[in-house]
C-alpha cells in the first residue's frame, strides 16, 4: 500500500473541524493536525444547539479551520491525496456546508471525495489510535445515539443493541439542564459528580434484560422528581445528584455492555477478538470508563477508549474513515448529498 494523506472536515453539529491524517506504507498511522473550533459561546445562552447559528458558524469558520489544519501539517492541497467530510446523520445546514466545501475543494484541486457517515467515523476511531484489527465490539455513546454494534469490517456493522428513547449524551444533557448546569451537561454533570454521594435513589432501567437494548428516559424522569422532592436545592444536593445519576448510568452500561459481549461472542465465536471499543462524547467520562475497565477485566476484554480530543467531534476521525473507505478503492462523486438521517 502506498502512503495516503486525507483531510477530513466535520460540521455535523456545533463543531468546526478539519484535520489532516496519514497513513504511511507500512500501516502506521498518525494525525499531523487537528482543528476544532467549538462554537459553544453562540448556543450556551440557548441552552442547546440552535441549527440555524449553527450552519451559519460553519459557514464563517471553515475555511479558516481547514487552512489552519494544512499549515499545522505543513501541507499544501498538492501533497493531499482525498478530501473526506462528514454528509451525516446531524444538522443538515451544518452538513450541506461541510459537503459543499468537500466537493469544491475536490472538484478545483481534482481530488477524490469522500462521503464519510460520522457514526462510523466514530466506530473506526480506534483503529486511527490503537491500531486494532476487526472484528470488535463498540459502545457509541453520543449526544444522538447509544449503540452497541458488532463491527466486522470497513462498512459491515451489525447493531446487536440501541436505546428505546433518549441517547446517553442526551440524557447527561437533559439532567444537567433540569439541575440548572450549562450546556453541554456531560462534563457538567461529571465535574460535579465528584464532589457528591452517590447516595439518592434513582433506577437501573432494563437492568438484567437478555437483549442489550437501553431505556434511559425514566433515568432522567427520577432525577428530576428527586430533585422535586428535595427542593429548594443546595450545591450539595445537586452535586448528589450528578454523582446518583453518573453511578447509576455506569452500572446500567456495564450491565447492556456485559450482555453485548455474550451476545457478541455467541456470534462470533469463542475465538473472536476480546475488543471493546468505547467511542462517541460520552466515552470522555472518566467514570463510565473506569467501570467499562472494570468489565473488561472481569470478562478478559481488551478497553480501548479514544484520547479525550477525539472522543468530542473532531476532524481527525473523519479524515481517517475516509481514508479507510480511499484505501479501499471507494470514493463518492460530485452528486453525494448531505444527509440528516443516515443510520449505521
Ligand atoms: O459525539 P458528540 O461530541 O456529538 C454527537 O455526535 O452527538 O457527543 C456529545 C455528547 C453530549 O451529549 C455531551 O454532553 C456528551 O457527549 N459528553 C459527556 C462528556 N463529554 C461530552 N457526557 C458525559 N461525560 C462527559 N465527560
Ligand atoms: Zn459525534
Amino acid at each position: 500500500v502506498n502512503q495516503l494523506t486525507v483531510l477530513g472536515i466535520e460540521t455535523s453539529c456545533d463543531e468546526t473541524a478539519a484535520a489532516v491524517v496519514r497513513r504511511e506504507s507500512d500501516g502506521s498511522a498518525a494525525i499531523l493536525s487537528n482543528v476544532v473550533r467549538d462554537q459553544l459561546d453562540l448556543h450556551r445562552r440557548y441552552g442547546g444547539v440552535v441549527p440555524e447559528i449553527a450552519a451559519r458558524a460553519h459557514v464563517e469558520l471553515l475555511d479558516a479551520a481547514i487552512a489552519q489544519a494544512l499549515d499545522d501539517a505543513g501541507l499544501t492541497f498538492e501533497e493531499i491525496d482525498a478530501v473526506a467530510a462528514t454528509a451525516g446523520p446531524g444538522l443538515i445546514g451544518g452538513l450541506i456546508v461541510g459537503v459543499v466545501t468537500g466537493k469544491a475543494i475536490a472538484l478545483a484541486r481534482g481530488l477524490p471525495f469522500v462521503a464519510v457517515n460520522h457514526l462510523e467515523a466514530h466506530a473506526l476511531t480506534a483503529r486511527l489510535t490503537d491500531g486494532i484489527g476487526f472484528p470488535y465490539l463498540l459502545l457509541l455513546v453520543s449526544g444522538g445515539h447509544t449503540q452497541l454494534l458488532a463491527v466486522e469490517g470497513v462498512g459491515r456493522y451489525r447493531r446487536l443493541g440501541t436505546t428505546l428513547d433518549d441517547a446517553l449524551g442526551e440524557a447527561f444533557d437533559k439532567t444537567a439542564k433540569l439541575l440548572g448546569l450549562p450546556y453541554p451537561g456531560g462534563p457538567e454533570v461529571e465535574k460535579l459528580a465528584k464532589d457528591g454521594d452517590a447516595s439518592i435513589p434513582l433506577p437501573r432501567p432494563m437492568l438484567g434484560r437478555a437483549e442489550p437494548h437501553f431505556s434511559l428516559a425514566g433515568l432522567k424522569t427520577a432525577v428530576r422528581q428527586a430533585a422535586q422532592q428535595r427542593a429548594p436545592l443546595s450545591d450539595q444536593v445537586v452535586a448528589d445528584l450528578c454523582a446518583s445519576f453518573q453511578e447509576a448510568v455506569a452500572e446500567i452500561m456495564v450491565d447492556r455492555t456485559g450482555r453485548g459481549m455474550a451476545l457478541y461472542l455467541d456470534q462470533f465465536g469463542e475465538d473472536a477478538p476480546r475488543q471493546l471499543v468505547v467511542a462517541g462524547g460520552v466515552a470522555a467520562n472518566q467514570r463510565l470508563r473506569e467501570a467499562l475497565d472494570r468489565l473488561c477485566h472481569a470478562q478478559g476484554f481488551t478497553l480501548h477508549a479514544p484520547p479525550l480530543a477525539l472522543c468530542s467531534d473532531n476532524g481527525a476521525m473523519i479524515a481517517w474513515a475516509g481514508l479507510e473507505h480511499f484505501a479501499r478503492g471507494e470514493r463518492d462523486d460530485m452528486t453525494a448529498e448531505a444527509r440528516a438521517r443516515w443510520p449505521l
